[in-house]
């Protein structure tokens, strides 16, 4: 949600931020824009609604400048339009933020009364005033950057320039920001992958720090301006992670690796449950948002029957409405591939008020949610660059179901718990298998004008029919929904007719029959129906689907079954000349409630 790249040092700043942009596009790609401390003392400064190469062609690279920072926005405040862009500046004072300022108005009318007069509709742009108020008033602007961070209400990651002061302020609170140090310079980011090019040394801003970076030194601060150590931390990650790697599209490339990034977070998490030891629960939640909520959901089954704890999975943003019988002898599980989803941030601090003891299972070591869980567990997808998460997705249901086979282990059972790491394992070579002949681009290329589709299935399969719905309509924009099978008949049959597709899943055998009773149901008003299964099934739906996928599930299908209804997305999106790495209105990391 919002990317910021800055960049102090020797080189030529322009060509920095706009790639530093580039690489955090997924972040947010409404608008985009620069500011520069130029070398003749002059701000430069262009934004621009649209996508970064929208940016790049208009910014003059003849510009002598080593010193900028950058933003590529997802819109909060305000309409995705020019004005609304940043950098928002004030007098001499240029900041890109990340975030959102809750007391906006407040200041922004005391600003007004000070004879300020507001260029756009954004909260961001009473940051800006604010420190304009103290630094053309001849306050350093450190003291004027501390004066203003202390007035900002909500959530913010800023970077901040002033003409002619060859350096870069920033701060964080909430929203993530990173500095890399590198011999060539200074390189801020919003994620760890934008600076892999550049340095794997770099210092994560906790929430309450100010990075006050000039060219030869960066000192760390509070907000109050009292002197803090940063602490340099060596990245393991390779820049080549992010790359394309010769596929057409990140998403593409994601589902790809699904094999190989289940592969690592199976084998890198087999002493999962250690910490289970000695400890006694009588309640487990299981909390996220969106694909990671419904990743808990598909794994919620397992956890209930190996654990034998009660299991409630709930989202995140409604979490905190229904902690009634949350309480110290709770766990709560927050699912979030970033680590620094608003929602569940919030949901884990609502628990952790309640006694709960809270584990983190994200994607991002050192995310914001890392900082605030009891413990942490991390998935090994590795950078998912993609706005839709797959790999991840995929990633979370199999540490999910080790992680509640752990259970078993507590309990003494190591014989079952080494049945699901070796069966998790083996699904990534079925799921290989499958990727190498799947040719699921010509199902995609049938339906691609249907006007709505429903997934559905029964049981664990429901809560994939959902992650099916969820990734199709986000990249394809065609109206879908996930349902129980069983519940169609109570309403939901009113709106099959010939222009409806359903997708219906059955990964497990005593689900087979009322699958078939579902299908003809539909088939009867006019509904086209793919079937998917990870069952032999072939023979029992051939005569009443249109189209019948098998793919090769093993005991734990769940990971399998979901990899041609991601694929059936991506085509589809494709097929319909969409960009499925950037749906429309989305951004990756949702960093706002
Ligand atoms: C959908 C998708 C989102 C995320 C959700 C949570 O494809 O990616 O629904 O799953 O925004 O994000 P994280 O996992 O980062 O907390």
């Amino acid at each position: 949600m919002c990317g910021i790249f800055g960049y102090l040092g020797k080189s030529d700043a322009a060509p920095i931020l706009i790639k530093g942009l580039k690489k955090q596009e997924y972040r947010g790609y409404d608008s985009a824009g620069i500011a520069l401390n130029c070398d003749d003392n002059s701000l430069y400064v262009v934004k621009k609604a649209g996508r970064v190469s929208q940016l790049e062609r208009a910014v003059d690279f003849s510009v002598k400048s080593c010193c900028g920072i950058a933003h590529t926005r997802w819109a909060t405040h305000g309409k995705p339009s020019d004005e609304n862009s940043h950098p928002h500046t004030s007098g001499d004072i240029a900041v890109v933020h990340n975030g959102i300022i809750e007391n906006y108005q407040y200041l922004k009318d005391k600003l007004k009364n000070k004879g300020y007069k507001f260029n756009s509709d954004t909260d961001t742009e009473v940051i800006a005033k604010l420190i304009d108020s103290k630094y053309s008033s001849g306050t350093e602007l450190i003291d004027a950057v501390l004066y203003a961070v202390n007035k900002l209400e909500g959530s913010f990651a800023i970077a901040v320039i002033a003409r002619g002061v060859n350096e870069i302020i920033c701060a964080r609170k909430n929203s993530p920001l990173i500095v890399g140090f590198a011999k060539s310079g200074y390189y801020i980011a919003s994620d760890i992958p934008a600076l892999l090019e550049y340095t794997k040394k770099v210092h994560i801003l906790k929430s309450g720090e100010v990075l006050q970076i000039k060219e030869d030194r960066a000192e760390l601060t509070d907000f109050y301006g009292n002197k803090l150590k940063t602490e340099i931390k060596n990245i393991e990650a390779e820049s080549s992670d992010s790359e394309l790697s010769g596929f057409e599209s990140y998403m593409l490339k994601e589902i790809y690796e699904i094999p190989a990034s289940v592969n690592r977070t199976v084998t890198s998490n087999k002493d999962i449950t250690d910490f289970l030891k000695n400890k006694k629960f009588n309640h487990i939640y299981i909390i996220g948002c969106g694909t990671a909520y419904n990743a808990g959901r598909a794994a919620e089954s397992y956890i209930e029957n190996w654990s034998k704890i009660k299991v409630t999975s709930t989202l995140a943003s409604e979490f905190r409405y229904d902690t009634r019988l949350c309480d110290k002898n709770s766990l709560a599980v927050f699912i979030t591939q970033s680590g620094e989803t608003a929602d569940t941030l919030e949901a884990l601090k609502a628990a952790k008020e309640c006694g709960a003891y809270c584990l983190a299972i994200t994607n991002v070591e050192n995310s914001s949610i890392t900082h605030i869980a009891d413990k942490s567990l991390f998935t090994k997808a590795g950078p998912e660059i993609a706005v839709a998460s797959t790999k991840a997705y995929c990633c979370q249901v199999a540490l999910l179901t080790l992680f509640a086979a752990g259970f078993a282990k507590a309990g003494g059972n190591n014989e079952l718990f080494d049945e699901v790491c070796s069966e998790l394992l083996l699904e990534t070579n079925r799921i290989s298998e499958y990727l190498e002949k799947q040719n699921v681009s010509i199902l995609a290329e049938k339906y691609k004008d249907t006007k709505s589709v429903f997934f559905i299935g029964r049981g664990r399969d429901y809560p994939l029919a959902e992650e099916g719905s969820l990734k199709f309509k986000e990249i394809t924009y065609i109206s879908s929904e996930g349902y129980a099978a069983g519940e169609l008949k109570h309403g939901t049959i009113a709106l099959m007719d010939k222009n409806a597709l359903v997708v219906a899943i059955v990964t497990k055998s005593d689900m087979v029959d009322k699958i078939v009773n579902a299908v003809c149901e539909v088939r009867a008003r006019g509904a086209k129906v793919v079937v998917l299964s990870t069952l032999e099934v072939e023979a029992r739906f051939k005569d009443i689907s249109d189209d019948v996928i098998i793919v090769n599930g093993g005991k734990f299908p769940t990971i399998a079954a979901v990899v041609p209804l991601q694929l059936f997305a991506y085509y589809t999106a494709k097929i319909k000349g969409l960009d499925a790495d950037k749906p429309r209105n989305l951004a990756k990391s949702v960093t706002v409630e």
